[in-house]
């Protein structure tokens, strides 16, 4: 673990944020000011989501921007301390978009920025193994090229799916599904804490180029064990093969279920888990402590919340 540096005093330039509309991003913006610091929340033009008007409530100084001009963009991040990104999308928004937040963020002279990344370690997979972590690298590899000081925040997978879309803790079957090893490490940090992260090294000037941190890292035994003491229900384990297994079944579903436009697609999530059950993006060594304030979210606790 990294020593924790000593806590940093409060930037009094604003913390500049795009994406703060959405799940993640409201999320770091609450938390940036919990801490006191100034937000300005980037938003594109005709959003009428309600999550406007709370950023507002809740202190956050609205820019309205056209995501499509630098020039623009440029001025919205004039004065900023950092520039941070939980936009979502693909090519468009991940490579294209954030390409022009930070050509505009090295223009306005901001000296840091936060790439949308938030997820497994996309730095230990090889090229073409995970379209969504393709589209980070690539945008990853413009901003080592700028002179900007980067820092990418990785996670894992966010907790809350285990209880949503992720299809491995099956309540209702009373098993827990997967494919390949059930002793293999795997890493997950739920969203809010992933939010508090990235709010506290958003305020950080001296993060390093990456952070990793876990909520917790489980294996497939450990969510079996979870969902046992949880639910008081013995769960069993249910391996539907090994990984060719379903590296087979996510090309099957991609040649039906192609959904090229759609971020998250079900083979795209399978995806993601396939890469998880090889081990390879494994989170290490974690910064967890770096923020000793965050108090980090149990799989176990996650599961007893579920509704
Ligand atoms: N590790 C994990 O398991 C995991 C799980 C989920 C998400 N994530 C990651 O977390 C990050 C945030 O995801 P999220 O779920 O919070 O996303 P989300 O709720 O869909 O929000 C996306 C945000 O991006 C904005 N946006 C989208 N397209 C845009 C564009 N072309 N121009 C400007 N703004 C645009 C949206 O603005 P509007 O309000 O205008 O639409 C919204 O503010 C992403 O990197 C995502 O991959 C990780």
């Amino acid at each position: 673990m990294a020593t924790p540096p000593s806590t940093p005093p409060l930037p009094s330039a604003p913390i500049v944020l795009a994406g703060a509309t959405g799940d993640l991003g409201f999320r770091i913006a609450r938390e940036l000011l919990k801490r006191g610091a100034t937000v300005r929340a980037l938003v594109r033009p005709g959003n009428s989501k309600p999550e406007v008007t709370e950023l507002q409530d809740l202190g956050a100084e609205i820019a309205t921007v056209d995501f499509n001009s630098v020039t623009a963009l440029t001025k919205a991040c004039a004065g900023a301390a950092c520039v941070v990104s939980a936009l979502s999308g693909l090519r468009e928004v991940i490579v294209d978009t954030q390409k022009r937040l930070l050509d505009a963020a090295v223009a306005a002279g901001v000296p840091r920025f936060i790439p949308s990344d938030y997820c497994i370690d996309y730095t230990k997979l090889p090229a073409g193994s995970n379209r969504n972590l393709d589209l980070r690298r690539e945008f990853n590899q413009r901003l080592d090229q700028a002179p900007i000081q980067a820092t990418s925040i990785l996670n894992g997978m966010f907790t809350d799916l285990l209880t949503g879309q992720a299809p491995v803790v099956l309540f209702g079957m009373k098993r827990v599904l997967y494919y390949g090893d059930a002793d293999q490490p795997l890493d997950f940090t739920t969203t809010a804490n992933t939010a508090e992260f990235t709010a506290a090294a958003a305020l950080d000037p001296t993060t390093p180029r990456y952070l990793r941190v876990a909520g917790e890292v489980a294996s497939i035994r450990g969510l079996q064990a979870a969902a046992t003491a949880v639910t008081g229900t013995p769960f069993k384990l249910l391996r539907v093969g090994g990984l060719w297994v379903l590296g087979t079944m996510i090309s099957v579903t991609k040649t039906i279920m192609p959904a090229p436009d759609e971020v998250f697609p079900p083979w795209q999530g399978m995806q993601y888990l396939h890469n998880m059950f090889t081990g390879l993006p494994k989170l290490t060594p974690l910064d967890n402590a770096r923020y000793p304030e965050i108090s980090w979210t149990s799989v176990r606790e996650v599961l007893a919340a579920r509704n």
